[in-house]
């Protein structure tokens, strides 16, 4: 899937205050090698770099287009393009940091105890993931792809891999000293037309547009954003609310 950063960073403040709610519940200590996995255009790993000026940060991203904007926002980090679920770095990290990208990762069984073994011991491994893929911003995703006359091409397309908390707890507990796991539900509150269409369009919705072309790409999109409109109706103030569940855990090993 190919990433659009301009697109993404249109609620860069609203994408990045979770990844410095995160970093709050990292203990103030010195680290020496720090990592943010799915860096994206580098605004999560400008909050690491600002935090630690003398540690070594690495942002690693799939997307080159992505680590393009990171290169170019001055940022004072190493940038480096590798997938997740494959990279292997040849020394351990004092923290391994990621907001807003495991959920586009398979397999958090095996992914988070194989990441948390490239923690240095008494180091910290801390992720935030978005938990709001039964509400309708991203159920109406799959139900419109399940209706229409493109349902076999957009039936490659998966669901987010994201746990419940208590399964969080399970996989992680056998391979840290110390475990912190909490929810917050945000409640945004979006200017204009069609925001949540907006906000979708950089992430989550990608993957289904990707799959479509021409008139029934148009199609599929019409119909998703006119149900939208009916599940986050623009209120009389003329804003939009569009509550927001986050998982987050920092994990000592
Ligand atoms: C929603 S953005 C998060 C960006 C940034 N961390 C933030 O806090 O806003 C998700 C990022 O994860 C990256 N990503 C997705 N799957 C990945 C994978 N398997 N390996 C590395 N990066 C991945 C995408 O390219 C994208 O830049």
């Amino acid at each position: 899937m190919s990433w659009d950063p301009k697109i993404y960073l249109a609620y860069a403040s609203e994408r990045t205050r979770p990844a410095a709610e995160l970093l709050a519940r990292i203990a103030d200590e010195h680290p020496q090698r720090v990592a943010d996995l799915g860096c994206g255009p580098g605004n999560s790993t400008a909050l690491l770099a600002a935090r630690w000026p003398g540690a070594h940060v690495e942002g690693i991203d799939s997307s080159p287009d992505m680590l393009k904007e990171a290169r170019a926002s001055g940022v004072p980090a190493q940038w480096i393009n590798a997938d997740v679920q494959s990279w292997a770095p040849q020394a351990p990290y004092d923290l391994i940091y990621s907001n807003a990208t495991y959920q586009w990762v398979e397999d958090h069984e095996r992914l988070l105890p194989r990441l948390m073994g490239f923690v240095k011991k008494g180091g910290t491994f801390a992720f935030q993931v978005p938990r709001n893929f039964s509400d309708p911003s991203h159920a109406l995703m799959h139900a419109v792809a399940e209706s229409g006359p493109w349902k076999a091409k957009l039936a490659p397309v998966r669901p987010a891999s994201v746990l419940s908390p208590e399964r969080y707890y399970d996989i992680l507990s056998p391979v840290c000293s110390s475990l912190d796991i909490w929810e917050t539900v945000y409640l945004q509150v979006m200017e204009g037309d069609d925001p949540v269409y907006r906000w979708v369009s950089a992430t989550g919705l990608r993957p289904f547009a990707q799959a479509l072309d021409g008139e029934e790409r148009e199609a599929y999109l019409a119909q998703y954003r006119q149900r939208l409109r009916d599940a986050y109706p623009k209120r009389a103030d003329g804003k939009t609310l569009f509550p927001f569940r986050r998982l987050f855990a920092v994990a000592r090993r």
